[in-house]
């Protein structure tokens, strides 16, 4: 079968597309025929060696999926083959089969396209376990989104938005306002000026901002905190512009307000089930219409290199997909 392969770290230009061996199921596992991965930042950041973890060399990026299931190991019932699946896989989904544990594989809503349900659920669950469980957001607030034309940023749009929030979209060009306006936000402001603090504070009104969901880090986080209202949440969700921000911590204490850490990856290792309500409530609210989500722009799997190298350069808009077979 045809896979992405990364044979060292470094830029995406230096993965390679080769015939490698067919997956084999082993017991309590399947073969999924790949349809459509999303990617994110992190794939793009796992092939540079960048990311917290390293994959063991060689491995094949791409860390989300969907498909259709193709082949069952021992102990999986016949009644799941055939079955539409998307899911997560550490890496191995840039390639036209994968193999996973059956228990790891979601059943994807009518409504979902594949190249929509291909770069879902890391996005869409990190979006409502940050907004409900962590942050408690509530009707009529007003959420503010960082880097929100990103694949992150734009699911959290549409999850802020179901929740019926109030929802600010920051981004730092024309195009990535005007995505992100197309998907749901009520307002969108250029973070990429000097002065875009008083921007932000124009565009929240005289209450303020309840709530900030920041998948982007230094240098913008502490300009946003200051723009909580007193009693507001920060979410820490990511640091897609490369440093950690310190937030002076009598900011918190003048604000009364909460800092509160994201980790939906954590949060799913320390409690598997945990995930499955997140899930439910995200496939209803697909099925209802109250969430559109999508792919962004769709490519061959030959573009995949370079839609990588994009995420790495600020380029990329919104989430891509790659479609690997169809
Ligand atoms: N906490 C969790 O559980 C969780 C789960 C998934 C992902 N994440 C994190 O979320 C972050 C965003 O992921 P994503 O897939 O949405 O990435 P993405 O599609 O590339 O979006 C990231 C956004 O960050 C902004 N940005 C600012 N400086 C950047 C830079 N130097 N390079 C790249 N982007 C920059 C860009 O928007 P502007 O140009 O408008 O600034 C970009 O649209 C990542 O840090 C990822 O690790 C966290």
């Amino acid at each position: 079968m045809r896979a992405v392969q990364c044979h060292e770290y470094g830029d995406p230009s230096r993965l390679t597309i080769e015939d490698i061996a067919e997956p084999v199921a082993g017991p309590g596992e399947v073969i999924v025929q790949v349809e459509a991965v999303g990617l994110g930042y992190v794939d793009a950041l796992r092939v540079r060696g960048g990311y917290q973890v390293k994959d063991p060399l060689p491995f094949i990026p791409g860390n989300e999926f969907a498909g259709r299931v193709v082949e069952l190991g021992e102990g999986v019932p016949e009644s799941v083959k055939g079955r539409r699946v998307m899911g997560v896989s550490r890496n191995g989904a840039l390639a036209e089969r994968i193999r996973l544990p059956a228990r790891d594989c979601v059943t994807i809503p009518d409504a979902l396209s594949s190249p929509a349900a291909g770069g879902f659920i890391v996005s869409y669950c990190t979006a409502l376990y940050g907004l409900q469980t962590c942050g408690r957001l509530q009707p009529g607030e007003t959420l503010a989104v960082l880097g929100a034309a990103g694949g992150v940023g734009l699911a959290a749009i549409d999850v802020g938005k179901a929740m019926g929030a109030r929802v600010i979209a920051l981004a730092s060009s024309a195009a990535k306002r005007e995505l992100a306006l197309r998907s749901g936000a009520d307002l969108a402001v250029d973070y990429s000026v000097a002065d875009w603090r008083k921007h932000l504070q124009e565009a929240a009104g005289a209450y303020g901002i309840d709530m900030i969901y920041d998948p982007v880090g230094a240098p913008y986080s502490e300009t946003a905190f200051r723009c909580l209202r007193p009693g507001g949440r920060f979410l820490v969700v990511g640091f897609a512009a490369g440093s950690i921000a310190a937030i002076p911590l009598n900011l918190p204490l003048l604000k009364r307000s909460a800092i509160v850490g994201v980790d939906w990856g954590g949060f799913v290792r320390d409690e598997p089930q945990g995930n499955v309500p997140l899930l439910q409530q995200l496939a209803e609210w697909v099925e209802q219409g109250r969430m559109h989500p999508q792919a962004t722009s769709q490519h061959p799997l030959e573009q995949a290199p370079s839609v990588l190298q994009a995420l790495l350069e600020r380029r990329s808009l919104g989430k891509p997909a790659i479609l690997v077979t169809q």
